[in-house]
């Protein structure tokens, strides 16, 4: 199986600043992927280019396993790749209806084809779909409550028909009750077969939701873990460079996605990714 999303080898640099070094990045369909890793690691540059919001310095970005040129966030989304950032991007004087339609490209001079009837229709069914619960899609978005808030940022990139949406710290501003609805959403995403990117500095969250986990540090992507056989002692060790023992190595790479190896078979990211890359720093 291709994965949806696949980058390899990427670098970018800001300056002097390389904040990207030969980075290795899957996604596949059905998936939900935590990407963690200390400030400054790397992660929303990743994300970025990723989103067509940053051109990688050189290495390659493939669709379902064909190479493909992403420069633009257009050309992102034209390829099913739909980023929620935190700031959401909602116009809170709006109401959900209106908020879903924004900006679509199905529009002339920004009034939709489609009837305000026909919008609240769409509106109902993509919310049930994600099993998102609200009072009224007539309620300005400003009336919701922070999930809510996410959820309908969500629901936006789902009627774009996204393949992927990549969740930039999803849960930062949320209560529990909140974060769980979130956490839901996630899963809901997963079920209907698209990948999922989650950045989180919350352990719980990723712990709670996703099936694998990428750890950065300082630009290098150094471990890829599948969730189900590594503890948060081990994320934990990997986030911040502490050396962890040959058993969790090797129950790092687990089954599934995780371990399936690149093309080149190197650096696949997994714990052999790991060490692999540690050997590379130290030459
Ligand atoms: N536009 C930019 N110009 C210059 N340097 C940048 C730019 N964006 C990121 N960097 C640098 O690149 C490195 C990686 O930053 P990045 O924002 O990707 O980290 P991050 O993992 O998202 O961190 P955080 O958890 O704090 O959000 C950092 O050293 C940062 O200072
Ligand atoms: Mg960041």
């Amino acid at each position: 199986m291709e994965p949806i999303l696949q980058l390899r080898g990427v670098n970018k640099s800001f300056g002097a600043v390389q904040a990207l070094r030969n980075v290795d990045f899957e996604v596949y369909a059905g998936e939900v992927v935590g990407l963690v890793g200390d400030n400054g690691a790397g992660k929303s540059t990743l994300i970025k280019i990723v989103a067509g919001v940053y051109s990688a310095d050189s290495g390659n970005y493939l669709i379902d396993g064909r190479r493909v040129s992403v420069s633009r966030p257009q050309d992102a989304n034209h390829l099913g790749i739909e980023t929620v950032y935190q700031d959401l991007a909602l116009c809170d004087n709006l109401d959900v209806v209106s908020n879903l339609f924004l900006g679509r490209e199905e529009t002339v001079n920004n009034l939709p084809f489609m009837s305000s009837n026909e919008m609240e229709r769409r509106t109902i069914e993509v919310l049930h779909q994600l099993d998102v619960k609200i009072r009224s899609v007539r309620a300005p978005v400003a009336t919701l409550s922070g999930g809510q808030r996410q959820s309908i940022a969500v629901a936006k990139t789902i009627l774009r028909n996204a393949r992927m949406v990549i969740l930039d710290e999803p849960t930062a501003a949320l209560g529990v009750a909140q974060t769980k609805q979130v956490l839901n959403l996630i899963k809901r995403l997963r079920s209907q077969g698209l990948g999922v990117v989650v950045i989180s500095h919350n352990l719980a969250d990723v712990f709670e939701v996703v099936d694998r986990v990428i750890v950065m540090r300082l630009g290098r992507r150094v471990a890829s873990f599948d969730i189900k056989s590594t503890t948060t002692e081990q994320v934990v060790a990997a986030i911040t460079g502490a050396e962890f023992s040959d058993n969790a190595d090797s129950r790092g790479g687990g089954v599934g996605p995780a371990t399936t190896p690149s093309d080149d078979g190197s650096g696949n990211g997994n714990a052999q990714g790991h060490q692999h890359e540690q050997g590379k720093r130290g030459a």
